[in-house]
């Protein structure tokens, strides 16, 4: 698969470790960073660049690395269709793809030792949506979704 990938200045090793290992697993790895080098890096816009990335097509799933993993995961949520979660650990990776259909996973390097992230990117890589009663459960997030872009529901 191609996977997408990106960290704020908080996880610029995880992101390299991460990188080389799904790369070692056969997967294409697409790096999104800033344009320009600077010591902060403010993690909503590599949240929105990987999200828009999956909206194109660019690549099929994301991993987004940050310190908590938590604003990472807020951010590339709110870019239509995008469902990201945050995964710790390895049967919530399992579940990211066969219960919520997430293009993208995302990690705290403040949370996470590199072993485990390994581990967790791995069985999120090897799982799948199998579609069936979960698909009508993602499609009620779409819709909804849909709805507000939509400004039906008056916000
Ligand atoms: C730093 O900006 C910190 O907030 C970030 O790495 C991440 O933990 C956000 O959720």
């Amino acid at each position: 698969m191609k996977i997408g990938i990106g960290a704020d200045h908080n996880a610029i090793e995880l992101k390299d470790e991460l990188k080389k290992y799904v790369i070692d697993l056969g997967h294409e790895v697409i790096e999104y960073g800033e344009d320009s080098a600077c010591t902060e890096i403010d993690y909503p816009g590599i949240a929105f660049k990987v999200a828009e990335a999956i909206n194109s097509r660019e690549v099929e799933r994301g991993i987004l690395v940050c310190g908590t993993g938590l604003g990472m995961a807020i951010a590339a949520g709110k870019v239509p269709r995008i469902r990201a979660v945050t995964c710790h650990d390895t049967y919530s990776a399992e579940r990211a793809q066969k219960s919520n259909d997430a293009q993208i996973i995302t990690l705290g390097s403040k949370i996470i030792g590199p072993e485990l992230a390994k581990h967790v990117v791995k069985i999120y890589l090897e799982s799948s949506f199998p579609g069936g009663n979960s698909a009508r459960k993602v499609q009620q997030i779409t819709d909804r979704e849909k709805e507000y872009l939509e400004n039906k529901l008056g916000l």
